[in-house]
């Protein structure tokens, strides 16, 4: 059944000029039907340089969003609009505007994970893979950082600069405590403990190495460890295990899922390419000021 879909979804990306873009954290059968799986730094890189027609976005609404900003004459699909980021949706514009006015010297430094109206308000974009590097770049003295509070304190933590945050958090990685670490480290000792530098800065304080989830999937590859404690979104392990066969991958939480991440399916990808559905688009008002922010990002890449 799924070789069936997935043959339809070939044919159709053909006909369509199409490519199919999935985030780390999606099912395995729509990763396994993509052309090119990655975080959200990569996913940015890869719309930026496709030469496709239609881009498919297999991840959440912002990714969309960013990749629309990139690539204004694409058209960019998401196959099921209700794939939102809670985290994003933590923060407006207008909050923004009223926030910076509290602190008119700082700079802003946004998180991927952001309504593109806020990207347009920022000074800078980052992702997990190159927060520290974007904000040790940054001359100003105090630093605005939103909307992921515990991203920024992970940043602040590293590179001592003077951050204020917004209090904004990741739901799925707010459920990773540490005692999910503390029981697996004594159930595999020899185990690498590896998180996501969206999770809580007690479970941050546990972890042998914080890494967005392309550094992850780079890390599983090249260091020597047989057992890695993952702490991050489940539909990572589909691929970690599908990479290193010979090594062992344990979840940290089997309740570290996004429900978001999980709305797309090959059914809904095959309508989506057939229906040319649905379309997401930024308006050119909010794409020329957030359109600096990415662009900034992408010039600095991978930290
Ligand atoms: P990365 O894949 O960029 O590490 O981000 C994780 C995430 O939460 C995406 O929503
Ligand atoms: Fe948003 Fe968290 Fe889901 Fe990522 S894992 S899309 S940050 S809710």
């Amino acid at each position: 059944m799924q070789n069936k879909l997935k043959e339809k979804i070939s044919q159709l990306k053909e006909q369509k000029k199409a490519i199919i873009l999935a985030h780390n954290y999606q099912l395995g059968e729509v990763q396994d039907a993509a052309d090119f799986v990655g975080d959200s730094l990569e996913l940015s890189q890869k719309a930026a340089q496709t030469k496709a027609e239609v881009i498919v976005f297999c991840g959440v609404h912002f990714m969309a969003e960013t990749a629309s900003i990139l690539c204004p004459d694409k058209l960019v699909l998401l196959p099921d609009l209700n794939a939102g980021c809670p985290m994003a949706d933590m923060i407006t514009a207008e909050k923004l505007r009223q926030k910076k006015k509290e602190y008119p010297k700082a700079a802003v430094v946004c998180y991927i994970n952001s309504p593109a109206a806020v990207k347009a308000e920022a000074d800078v974009c980052c992702t997990s893979a190159n927060a520290v590097k974007i904000v040790e770049s940054i001359k100003a003295e105090e630093i605005l950082f939103v909307p992921d509070q515990y991203l920024g304190q992970y940043v602040a933590a590293k590179t001592g600069k003077k951050m204020i945050f917004w209090p904004g958090y990741c739901p799925t990685h707010a459920r990773i405590l540490p005692d999910h670490i503390e029981k697996l480290k004594q159930d595999y000792p020899l185990a690498r403990v590896v998180v996501h530098p969206e999770c809580r800065p007690e479970v941050i304080a546990l972890a042998d190495e914080v890494l967005s989830t392309g550094g992850l999937c780079r890390y599983a590859q090249t260091s020597q460890a047989k057992e890695i404690i993952v702490g991050t979104e489940i539909g990572i392990i589909h691929r970690l295990r599908e990479e290193n066969p010979n090594k062992r991958f344990i979840p940290v939480s089997e309740q570290a899922v996004c429900p978001n991440m999980k709305l797309i399916t090959l059914e809904k990808i095959i309508y989506s390419l057939e229906e040319t559905v649905f379309e997401v688009k930024v308006s050119p008002q909010i794409r020329t000021s957030a359109i600096a922010t990415v662009n900034k990002m992408l010039a600095v890449g991978r930290g």
